[in-house]
Protein backbone atom coordinates (compact mmCIF):
# COMPACT_ATOMS: atom_id res chain seq x y z
CA UNK A 1 0.00 0.00 0.00
CA UNK A 2 1.38 3.64 -0.67
CA UNK A 3 -0.03 6.87 -0.05
CA UNK A 4 -2.00 8.19 -2.69
CA UNK A 5 -2.97 12.13 -2.89
CA UNK A 6 -6.08 11.97 -3.34
CA UNK A 7 -9.07 14.80 -3.73
CA UNK A 8 -10.37 15.30 -0.27
CA UNK A 9 -14.02 14.15 0.19
CA UNK A 10 -16.13 15.80 2.60
CA UNK A 11 -18.26 13.27 3.37
CA UNK A 12 -20.45 12.46 6.53
CA UNK A 13 -20.26 8.30 6.79
CA UNK A 14 -23.48 7.12 8.34
CA UNK A 15 -22.45 4.96 11.33
CA UNK A 16 -25.28 2.18 10.78
CA UNK A 17 -23.56 -0.72 11.51
CA UNK A 18 -24.25 -3.59 9.05
CA UNK A 19 -25.68 -6.76 10.95
CA UNK A 20 -22.98 -9.12 10.23
CA UNK A 21 -23.09 -12.77 10.43
CA UNK A 22 -20.27 -13.76 12.61
CA UNK A 23 -18.83 -16.94 10.99
CA UNK A 24 -15.92 -17.57 12.43
CA UNK A 25 -13.90 -20.31 10.99
CA UNK A 26 -11.01 -22.95 12.91
CA UNK A 27 -8.49 -21.96 9.56
CA UNK A 28 -7.62 -18.56 10.39
CA UNK A 29 -4.15 -19.39 12.70
CA UNK A 30 -2.79 -15.89 12.38
CA UNK A 31 -4.94 -12.87 12.87
CA UNK A 32 -3.96 -9.01 13.16
CA UNK A 33 -2.54 -5.47 11.91
CA UNK A 34 -0.03 -4.34 9.90
CA UNK A 35 2.58 -2.23 12.11
CA UNK A 36 3.59 0.71 9.40
CA UNK A 37 5.79 3.66 10.10
CA UNK A 38 9.45 1.89 9.53
CA UNK A 39 9.54 3.13 5.64
CA UNK A 40 7.71 6.57 6.76
CA UNK A 41 9.74 10.20 5.72
CA UNK A 42 11.44 9.46 1.87
CA UNK A 43 8.98 10.75 -0.17
CA UNK A 44 10.12 13.61 -2.19
CA UNK A 45 13.67 14.53 -3.39
CA UNK A 46 15.97 11.49 -3.86
CA UNK A 47 17.78 10.68 -1.19
CA UNK A 48 16.91 13.32 1.63
CA UNK A 49 14.90 10.90 3.63
CA UNK A 50 18.04 8.61 4.40
CA UNK A 51 18.87 6.97 6.54
CA UNK A 52 16.09 9.25 8.57
CA UNK A 53 16.00 9.92 11.98
CA UNK A 54 14.07 6.55 14.88
CA UNK A 55 10.95 8.84 16.60
CA UNK A 56 11.36 11.44 14.28
CA UNK A 57 11.11 10.83 10.41
CA UNK A 58 10.40 6.77 10.88
CA UNK A 59 9.37 4.68 13.81
CA UNK A 60 8.01 0.54 14.12
CA UNK A 61 5.85 0.70 16.58
CA UNK A 62 4.34 1.61 19.97
CA UNK A 63 4.65 -0.35 22.60
CA UNK A 64 0.83 0.39 23.89
CA UNK A 65 -0.88 -0.18 20.87
CA UNK A 66 0.78 -3.78 20.70
CA UNK A 67 -0.55 -4.14 24.18
CA UNK A 68 -3.87 -3.24 23.44
CA UNK A 69 -4.34 -5.43 20.56
CA UNK A 70 -2.56 -8.45 22.27
CA UNK A 71 -4.39 -7.71 25.69
CA UNK A 72 -7.60 -6.60 24.68
CA UNK A 73 -8.19 -7.61 21.69
CA UNK A 74 -6.22 -10.97 21.87
CA UNK A 75 -4.55 -11.20 18.05
CA UNK A 76 -1.46 -12.83 17.87
CA UNK A 77 0.14 -11.62 14.20
CA UNK A 78 1.47 -8.60 13.28
CA UNK A 79 3.00 -7.17 10.56
CA UNK A 80 6.19 -4.54 11.01
CA UNK A 81 7.16 -2.46 7.65
CA UNK A 82 10.66 -1.69 6.95
CA UNK A 83 12.69 0.28 4.18
CA UNK A 84 15.54 -1.73 3.00
CA UNK A 85 17.89 1.06 1.99
CA UNK A 86 17.84 2.31 5.69
CA UNK A 87 18.78 -1.79 6.83
CA UNK A 88 21.12 -1.74 3.85
CA UNK A 89 22.13 1.84 3.06
CA UNK A 90 23.22 2.94 -0.47
CA UNK A 91 26.97 3.40 0.06
CA UNK A 92 27.58 -0.49 1.12
CA UNK A 93 24.65 -1.65 -1.55
CA UNK A 94 21.99 -4.59 -0.86
CA UNK A 95 23.62 -7.64 0.86
CA UNK A 96 24.83 -8.60 4.42
CA UNK A 97 25.69 -5.14 5.59
CA UNK A 98 23.32 -4.00 7.90
CA UNK A 99 22.99 -0.76 9.66
CA UNK A 100 23.24 -1.78 12.73
CA UNK A 101 21.30 1.12 14.72
CA UNK A 102 18.34 0.13 12.35
CA UNK A 103 18.61 -3.02 13.11
CA UNK A 104 18.73 -2.82 16.60
CA UNK A 105 15.44 -0.83 16.22
CA UNK A 106 13.80 -2.70 14.15
CA UNK A 107 14.52 -6.22 16.10
CA UNK A 108 13.38 -4.48 19.33
CA UNK A 109 9.82 -4.08 17.65
CA UNK A 110 10.10 -7.14 16.43
CA UNK A 111 11.18 -8.28 20.07
CA UNK A 112 8.55 -6.73 21.88
CA UNK A 113 5.68 -8.35 19.95
CA UNK A 114 7.25 -12.09 20.08
CA UNK A 115 9.13 -12.11 23.21
CA UNK A 116 7.41 -9.93 25.59
CA UNK A 117 3.94 -10.29 24.32
CA UNK A 118 4.22 -13.73 22.77
CA UNK A 119 2.92 -12.77 19.14
CA UNK A 120 3.88 -13.63 15.69
CA UNK A 121 5.80 -10.93 13.52
CA UNK A 122 5.77 -11.37 9.23
CA UNK A 123 9.22 -9.02 9.05
CA UNK A 124 8.61 -7.22 5.63
CA UNK A 125 10.74 -5.34 3.94
CA UNK A 126 8.60 -2.60 2.11
CA UNK A 127 10.06 -2.35 -1.07
CA UNK A 128 8.20 -3.20 -4.12
CA UNK A 129 11.20 -5.77 -5.09
CA UNK A 130 13.11 -2.43 -5.64
CA UNK A 131 16.08 -1.08 -4.25
CA UNK A 132 18.36 1.84 -4.15
CA UNK A 133 15.78 5.01 -4.67
CA UNK A 134 12.47 4.56 -2.56
CA UNK A 135 11.32 8.53 -3.04
CA UNK A 136 8.66 7.73 -4.69
CA UNK A 137 7.40 4.27 -3.79
CA UNK A 138 6.09 2.19 -5.23
CA UNK A 139 7.34 3.60 -8.50
CA UNK A 140 11.01 4.37 -7.86
CA UNK A 141 13.94 2.57 -7.47
CA UNK A 142 15.93 -0.61 -9.46
CA UNK A 143 13.69 -3.87 -9.48
CA UNK A 144 16.01 -5.97 -7.70
CA UNK A 145 17.80 -8.80 -10.35
CA UNK A 146 17.23 -6.33 -13.18
CA UNK A 147 20.05 -7.24 -15.52
CA UNK A 148 19.34 -4.72 -18.51
CA UNK A 149 19.46 -1.99 -15.11
CA UNK A 150 23.26 -1.25 -14.48
CA UNK A 151 22.42 0.35 -11.03
CA UNK A 152 20.12 -2.61 -9.92
CA UNK A 153 21.00 -4.99 -7.12
CA UNK A 154 21.56 -8.16 -8.50
CA UNK A 155 19.05 -11.37 -7.29
CA UNK A 156 22.47 -13.05 -5.38
CA UNK A 157 22.87 -9.61 -3.01
CA UNK A 158 18.72 -10.26 -2.50
CA UNK A 159 19.59 -13.77 -1.34
CA UNK A 160 23.00 -12.02 0.49
CA UNK A 161 20.22 -9.98 2.05
CA UNK A 162 18.17 -12.52 3.25
CA UNK A 163 20.16 -14.78 4.79
CA UNK A 164 21.65 -12.33 6.80
CA UNK A 165 18.40 -11.21 7.75
CA UNK A 166 17.06 -14.77 8.30
CA UNK A 167 20.32 -15.44 10.64
CA UNK A 168 19.62 -12.81 12.75
CA UNK A 169 16.30 -14.61 13.76
CA UNK A 170 16.81 -18.09 12.99
CA UNK A 171 16.43 -18.29 17.02
CA UNK A 172 13.26 -16.37 16.89
CA UNK A 173 10.33 -18.98 16.40
CA UNK A 174 7.34 -16.33 15.97
CA UNK A 175 8.99 -14.42 12.93
CA UNK A 176 7.63 -15.04 9.45
CA UNK A 177 9.49 -14.13 6.79
CA UNK A 178 7.86 -11.66 4.43
CA UNK A 179 9.99 -11.93 1.24
CA UNK A 180 8.82 -8.23 -0.18
CA UNK A 181 6.20 -5.71 -0.27
CA UNK A 182 4.04 -5.62 -3.58
CA UNK A 183 6.27 -6.57 -6.34
CA UNK A 184 4.53 -5.18 -9.24
CA UNK A 185 5.53 -4.14 -13.27
CA UNK A 186 8.60 -6.67 -13.92
CA UNK A 187 9.30 -9.76 -15.28
CA UNK A 188 6.85 -13.00 -13.24
CA UNK A 189 10.17 -15.05 -13.63
CA UNK A 190 12.51 -12.94 -12.39
CA UNK A 191 9.76 -12.32 -9.17
CA UNK A 192 9.62 -16.69 -9.11
CA UNK A 193 13.68 -16.27 -9.39
CA UNK A 194 13.89 -13.28 -6.51
CA UNK A 195 11.88 -15.25 -4.50
CA UNK A 196 13.56 -18.39 -4.63
CA UNK A 197 16.33 -17.06 -3.83
CA UNK A 198 15.29 -15.61 -0.68
CA UNK A 199 13.79 -19.04 0.10
CA UNK A 200 17.57 -20.55 -0.64
CA UNK A 201 19.03 -17.77 1.73
CA UNK A 202 16.43 -18.16 4.40
CA UNK A 203 16.45 -21.77 4.52
CA UNK A 204 20.57 -21.74 4.27
CA UNK A 205 20.59 -20.69 8.23
CA UNK A 206 18.68 -23.51 9.69
CA UNK A 207 15.82 -21.15 9.51
CA UNK A 208 12.58 -23.12 10.28
CA UNK A 209 9.67 -20.79 9.99
CA UNK A 210 7.15 -19.74 7.89
CA UNK A 211 7.98 -17.43 4.72
CA UNK A 212 5.54 -15.46 2.34
CA UNK A 213 6.23 -15.12 -0.82
CA UNK A 214 4.72 -12.49 -2.82
CA UNK A 215 3.67 -12.42 -7.10
CA UNK A 216 3.21 -9.70 -9.30
CA UNK A 217 0.59 -7.38 -9.66
CA UNK A 218 1.36 -5.65 -6.07
CA UNK A 219 0.70 -9.39 -4.98
CA UNK A 220 -3.11 -8.53 -5.61
CA UNK A 221 -5.30 -11.85 -5.37
CA UNK A 222 -8.17 -10.69 -8.28
CA UNK A 223 -5.54 -10.49 -10.42
CA UNK A 224 -3.82 -13.65 -9.74
CA UNK A 225 -4.42 -15.56 -12.93
CA UNK A 226 -3.91 -12.69 -15.22
CA UNK A 227 -1.84 -10.47 -17.23
CA UNK A 228 -0.87 -7.54 -15.06
CA UNK A 229 1.37 -4.47 -15.55
CA UNK A 230 2.50 -3.65 -19.41
CA UNK A 231 1.85 -7.69 -20.40
CA UNK A 232 3.68 -9.48 -17.39
CA UNK A 233 3.04 -13.19 -17.20
CA UNK A 234 0.35 -14.09 -14.52
CA UNK A 235 1.48 -14.96 -10.75
CA UNK A 236 -0.35 -18.44 -11.46
CA UNK A 237 2.09 -19.45 -14.32
CA UNK A 238 5.48 -18.89 -12.29
CA UNK A 239 4.13 -18.96 -8.45
CA UNK A 240 3.95 -22.66 -8.32
CA UNK A 241 7.11 -23.48 -9.26
CA UNK A 242 8.92 -22.18 -6.02
CA UNK A 243 10.79 -24.94 -4.23
CA UNK A 244 11.00 -24.76 -0.32
CA UNK A 245 12.60 -28.25 1.00
CA UNK A 246 10.48 -27.14 4.31
CA UNK A 247 7.24 -26.99 2.51
CA UNK A 248 7.07 -24.05 4.69
CA UNK A 249 6.14 -21.23 2.35
CA UNK A 250 2.84 -19.76 1.77
CA UNK A 251 1.45 -16.69 -0.83
CA UNK A 252 1.27 -13.28 0.09
CA UNK A 253 -1.91 -11.98 -1.26
CA UNK A 254 -3.03 -8.34 -0.85
CA UNK A 255 -6.70 -7.33 -1.19
CA UNK A 256 -8.69 -4.42 -1.24
CA UNK A 257 -12.50 -4.03 -1.85
CA UNK A 258 -12.69 -0.76 -4.27
CA UNK A 259 -13.28 -0.45 -7.30
CA UNK A 260 -9.18 -0.51 -8.91
CA UNK A 261 -8.42 -2.55 -5.86
CA UNK A 262 -6.17 0.62 -4.92
CA UNK A 263 -7.64 0.73 -1.63
CA UNK A 264 -7.39 4.66 -1.83
CA UNK A 265 -11.45 5.09 -1.93
CA UNK A 266 -13.81 5.32 0.96
CA UNK A 267 -16.69 3.11 -1.30
CA UNK A 268 -16.04 -0.95 -1.56
CA UNK A 269 -17.67 -1.91 -4.20
CA UNK A 270 -15.59 -5.50 -5.23
CA UNK A 271 -17.17 -8.53 -3.93
CA UNK A 272 -14.05 -10.33 -2.01
CA UNK A 273 -15.45 -13.81 -2.14
CA UNK A 274 -16.08 -14.01 -6.08
CA UNK A 275 -12.44 -12.19 -6.70
CA UNK A 276 -10.77 -14.40 -4.95
CA UNK A 277 -12.36 -17.89 -6.28
CA UNK A 278 -9.80 -17.88 -9.53
CA UNK A 279 -6.68 -17.94 -6.41
CA UNK A 280 -8.81 -20.40 -4.49
CA UNK A 281 -8.80 -23.01 -7.11
CA UNK A 282 -4.81 -22.22 -7.86
CA UNK A 283 -3.98 -22.73 -4.39
CA UNK A 284 -6.16 -25.72 -4.21
CA UNK A 285 -4.63 -27.34 -7.25
CA UNK A 286 -1.46 -26.80 -6.12
CA UNK A 287 -1.98 -27.59 -2.68
CA UNK A 288 -0.39 -24.49 -1.94
CA UNK A 289 -1.39 -21.75 1.27
CA UNK A 290 -2.02 -18.18 1.27
CA UNK A 291 -2.05 -15.12 4.03
CA UNK A 292 -4.00 -11.77 3.19
CA UNK A 293 -1.20 -9.80 4.62
CA UNK A 294 -2.58 -6.11 3.59
CA UNK A 295 -7.05 -5.40 3.07
CA UNK A 296 -9.05 -3.01 4.44
CA UNK A 297 -11.61 -0.32 4.23
CA UNK A 298 -13.56 2.44 5.22
CA UNK A 299 -15.91 3.01 7.74
CA UNK A 300 -18.46 3.73 4.85
CA UNK A 301 -21.30 1.37 5.02
CA UNK A 302 -20.32 -0.58 1.67
CA UNK A 303 -16.69 -1.37 3.63
CA UNK A 304 -18.71 -2.29 6.97
CA UNK A 305 -20.68 -4.77 4.92
CA UNK A 306 -17.79 -6.36 2.24
CA UNK A 307 -14.88 -6.36 4.63
CA UNK A 308 -15.72 -9.20 7.17
CA UNK A 309 -17.82 -10.73 3.86
CA UNK A 310 -14.09 -11.25 3.05
CA UNK A 311 -12.59 -12.29 5.92
CA UNK A 312 -15.60 -14.56 6.39
CA UNK A 313 -14.77 -15.91 3.10
CA UNK A 314 -10.95 -16.46 4.61
CA UNK A 315 -12.56 -18.20 7.20
CA UNK A 316 -14.13 -20.87 5.41
CA UNK A 317 -11.33 -21.81 2.94
CA UNK A 318 -9.15 -23.33 4.45
CA UNK A 319 -6.49 -22.63 1.85
CA UNK A 320 -6.05 -19.62 3.92
CA UNK A 321 -4.51 -19.60 7.13
CA UNK A 322 -3.89 -15.99 7.96
CA UNK A 323 -4.54 -12.07 7.68
CA UNK A 324 -3.78 -8.34 8.66
CA UNK A 325 -5.84 -5.37 8.00
CA UNK A 326 -3.77 -2.08 6.84
CA UNK A 327 -2.67 -0.44 9.02
CA UNK A 328 -2.40 0.65 12.86
CA UNK A 329 1.39 2.17 13.53
CA UNK A 330 2.51 4.95 15.89
CA UNK A 331 3.08 7.75 13.33
CA UNK A 332 -0.74 7.36 11.10
CA UNK A 333 -1.99 10.63 13.43
CA UNK A 334 -5.30 11.27 11.76
CA UNK A 335 -4.28 10.55 8.28
CA UNK A 336 -5.41 7.31 7.03
CA UNK A 337 -3.55 4.86 5.75
CA UNK A 338 -6.07 3.84 2.86
CA UNK A 339 -9.16 3.80 1.81
CA UNK A 340 -10.23 7.39 1.90
CA UNK A 341 -9.12 10.15 4.12
CA UNK A 342 -11.63 10.77 6.92
CA UNK A 343 -11.60 7.43 8.36
CA UNK A 344 -8.36 7.55 10.72
CA UNK A 345 -6.03 4.69 11.07
CA UNK A 346 -6.43 1.41 12.98
CA UNK A 347 -3.95 2.76 15.52
CA UNK A 348 -5.76 2.61 19.25
CA UNK A 349 -5.87 5.84 20.92
CA UNK A 350 -5.40 8.30 17.59
CA UNK A 351 -8.23 9.97 16.35
CA UNK A 352 -9.93 10.61 13.25
CA UNK A 353 -9.86 13.59 10.89
CA UNK A 354 -12.49 15.44 12.71
CA UNK A 355 -11.33 14.27 15.97
CA UNK A 356 -13.58 11.63 16.45
CA UNK A 357 -12.78 7.78 16.90
CA UNK A 358 -10.50 6.33 13.89
CA UNK A 359 -10.76 3.42 12.34
CA UNK A 360 -9.68 0.90 15.41
CA UNK A 361 -13.15 2.20 16.78
CA UNK A 362 -15.53 2.31 13.69
CA UNK A 363 -13.83 -0.21 11.50
CA UNK A 364 -11.64 -2.79 13.61
CA UNK A 365 -13.83 -2.69 16.78
CA UNK A 366 -17.14 -2.58 14.81
CA UNK A 367 -16.62 -5.56 11.86
CA UNK A 368 -13.01 -6.89 11.83
CA UNK A 369 -12.91 -7.71 15.52
CA UNK A 370 -16.08 -9.57 15.61
CA UNK A 371 -14.87 -12.35 12.64
CA UNK A 372 -12.04 -13.79 14.77
CA UNK A 373 -12.22 -16.89 16.27
CA UNK A 374 -10.27 -16.44 19.89
CA UNK A 375 -9.30 -19.69 20.34
CA UNK A 376 -8.00 -20.96 16.98
CA UNK A 377 -5.18 -17.90 17.22
CA UNK A 378 -4.05 -19.79 21.04
CA UNK A 379 -1.02 -21.53 19.84
CA UNK A 380 3.00 -21.21 20.31
CA UNK A 381 5.53 -22.84 18.48
CA UNK A 382 7.10 -22.19 15.18
CA UNK A 383 5.75 -20.33 13.03
CA UNK A 384 4.17 -23.01 10.27
CA UNK A 385 1.11 -23.56 7.46
CA UNK A 386 -0.63 -25.61 10.13
C1 LIG B 1 -12.76 -21.96 16.54
O1 LIG B 1 -11.49 -22.53 16.61
C2 LIG B 1 -11.45 -23.72 17.35
C3 LIG B 1 -9.99 -24.11 17.52
O2 LIG B 1 -9.36 -24.24 16.29
C4 LIG B 1 -12.29 -24.76 16.68
O3 LIG B 1 -12.28 -25.97 17.41
C5 LIG B 1 -13.72 -24.24 16.58
O4 LIG B 1 -14.50 -25.15 15.82
C6 LIG B 1 -13.74 -22.89 15.91
N1 LIG B 1 -15.09 -22.34 16.00
C7 LIG B 1 -15.81 -22.01 14.93
C8 LIG B 1 -17.14 -21.42 15.22
O5 LIG B 1 -15.41 -22.17 13.80
C1 LIG C 1 22.14 4.21 10.49
O1 LIG C 1 20.85 4.46 11.01
C2 LIG C 1 20.84 5.48 11.98
C3 LIG C 1 19.43 5.54 12.54
O2 LIG C 1 18.53 5.88 11.54
C4 LIG C 1 21.31 6.77 11.38
O3 LIG C 1 21.35 7.79 12.35
C5 LIG C 1 22.68 6.59 10.77
O4 LIG C 1 23.07 7.77 10.10
C6 LIG C 1 22.66 5.44 9.80
N1 LIG C 1 23.98 5.21 9.27
C7 LIG C 1 24.20 5.03 7.97
C8 LIG C 1 25.61 4.76 7.57
O5 LIG C 1 23.31 5.08 7.14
Amino acid sequence: MYLTRQLRLILQPTLTVVAVAACAGATILYAGVNESGGEFGVFGTPGTGLPGEFGVTYDFISQSTVDTFVDVNQINFFRVTFLMERMCPLATGLGSTFNETYFSEYANAINYITVTKGAYALIDPHNYMRYNDPSSQPFSGSIIGDTTDSKAATTAQFQEFWTELASRFVNNPKVVFGINNEPHDMSTQLILANDQAAINGIRSTGAKQLILAPGNGFTGGHSWTQVTGANDDPSSEWLNKLVDPLKNTAIDIHEYLDEDFSGSHDTCTQPGPSNLAALTTWLQENNLKAIISEFGGSNDPTCLSLVPQLINYLSENDVYIGWTAWAAGPFWGTNSPCCGPEVGSLEPGQRDEAGGPNGYTTVWEAVIQPTINLSALKRSGTSSLS
